[in-house]
């Protein structure tokens, strides 16, 4: 422990998982103060909201001066790449989170992609590019299903997994002719086509220490049975199964070391979340993307199912004094299920009063994402994704029926969610379990691992 725990925390953010990080350090048994900026209707209700935007990094560095803040802890990947931290270090504030150099590993992919080749750490082959000439050479060349990918940040949009060379054309003159996302999509990916589980590995780092968190998996189609466009996540689940401790073993040796040396090689002081995206191939575990973040809504599976004190990781990670914490994790499954504004991630209502359940199922909570209240204190949607149910329970099937009998419940004119949140998992264990009572036939079998909810 360094000296005793920060007395008050500043998290930016106003989404899910600001939420969730708020409620995981209000469990510190330190009981520090909490403000948020900007925070967002539920939030209110648990923590201090100043009304500063995310990417106000003159005001957040003020705020956090004025308010004589102790830790500040940052959500989301905008301010890290707009220089946050940086502006806090130097006023000499502890901040959980990467510089902007740190940063640059999520807000570049053609930077990311570079580090990964650099140190031989598995990753999909790819071709970056500037013009559309050289990119659909090297299109036709590689074939489809590929994929194109922007170089910037555009909020989870920014990746299209084309299964034709026509759809593949499509996003590659989008990106660099129609400039579909402005500066960040001026260079692009044009990257193979990787088939597998999709996993995600977040790591709290200090340096060349790590802690690796509960493994989770992410859904983000926006559509049942993984269909339609890419999301920022539509539904989340931990543990994944789908890691088992042999594969977890492999990843930590192959990727996740690799990276923070890596990193550190690169003279990156990084205290912070590795966020990991990974494919898990037939040919092994192979990174998609870093983020350099918690996952959203990954933090809404993964840090209810932390025992340890939060408060004390995160100081102990920007302390540089990391090594040897010892993480307590909670057996319960987790699951969270997104609920979003029907239309999302293309256009969609906003202004649509939500009512709650009078009471939650126990273990349940309700993270407010895209939330606020209107002139007349009702509870309102204001962005694509606005709440995340998440249930916890001692097996994954118990903590999907209760997350699914509140998303039931929540009345709201625009609501839409995926209905089949785990179910690859849940679909997973049911076939193992049931293996010999079903699968008498090809038939029975696939009817067995189609099962609903
Ligand atoms: P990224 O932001 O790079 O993680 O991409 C967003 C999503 O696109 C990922 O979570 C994957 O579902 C998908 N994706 C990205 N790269 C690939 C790839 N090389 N092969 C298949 N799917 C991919
Ligand atoms: N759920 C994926 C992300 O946070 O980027």
């Amino acid at each position: 422990m360094i000296g005793s725990l920060p007395k008050s925390v500043l998290v930016i953010g106003g989404g899910g998982r600001e939420h969730a990080l708020i409620q995981a350090l209000a469990r510190s048994p330190a009981k520090p103060r909490i403000l948020c900026a900007p925070g967002n209707a539920g939030i209110t209700a648990e923590a201090e909201c100043f009304p500063v935007a995310a990417d106000n990094i003159a005001e957040l560095t003020a705020l956090a001066i004025r308010e004589k803040t102790e830790l500040v802890v940052v959500g989301p990947e905008v301010p890290l790449s707009l220089g946050l931290v940086d502006a806090l270090l130097k006023e000499n504030i502890p901040t959980y989170g990467p510089k902007a150099d740190g940063a640059h590993l999520e807000a570049s992919k053609v930077f990311a992609k570079q580090i990964l080749l650099k140190y031989n750490i598995p990753t999909a082959p790819a071709g970056i590019f500037q013009e559309v000439a050289p990119a659909l050479d090297y299109l036709k060349k590689r074939g489809a299903p590929i994929v194109i990918k922007a170089d910037g940040l555009a909020a989870g949009k920014g990746v299209v997994v084309a299964q034709t060379l026509a759809e593949a054309e499509a996003a590659v003159r989008d990106m660099l002719e129609a400039k579909k996302f402005g500066a960040s999509s001026a260079e692009i990916l044009v990257e193979d086509c990787l088939i597998g589980n999709e996993t995600s590995i977040l790591v709290v780092v200090s340096r060349r220490d790590y802690v690796i968190l509960p493994v989770s998996q992410d859904h983000k189609r926006i559509g049942d049975g993984d269909t339609g466009p890419n999301t920022g996540g539509m539904g989340t689940y931990s543990p994944a199964e789908v890691v088992t401790p042999e594969l977890l073993a492999q990843i930590d040796r192959e990727i996740v070391k690799p990276s923070i040396d890596a990193i550190a090689a690169e003279g990156i002081d990084f205290r912070g979340t590795l966020f990991i995206g990974i494919m898990l191939t037939p040919a092994g575990p192979s990174v998609l993307e870093y983020n350099t973040r918690f996952g959203d809504p990954e933090a809404q599976v993964v840090l209810p199912r932390i025992v340890s004190d939060m408060l004390a990781l995160l100081w102990a990670a920007t302390h540089g004094k990391l090594r040897g914490f010892e993480l307590q994790v909670h057996p319960d499954a987790a699951i969270c299920v997104v609920v979003a504004a029907k239309g999302y991630p293309g256009k969609y209502p906003k202004g649509d009063p939500i009512s709650f359940l009078s009471t939650l199922p126990p273990n349940t909570s309700i993270f407010h994402a895209g939330t606020a209240h209107n002139a007349t204190g009702e509870v309102v949607t204001t962005s694509g994704r606005v709440l995340g149910v998440t249930a916890l329970a001692p097996t994954l099937r118990e903590a999907a029926t209760r997350a699914y009998t509140v998303c039931e419940k929540i009345e709201c004119a625009s609501k839409y969610f995926r209905r089949d949140v785990g179910a690859r998992q849940l679909n997973r264990s049911w076939f193992v379990v049931s293996y010999s009572a079903c699968f008498s036939s090809p038939q029975q079998r696939s009817a067995c691992v189609a099962a609903p909810l």
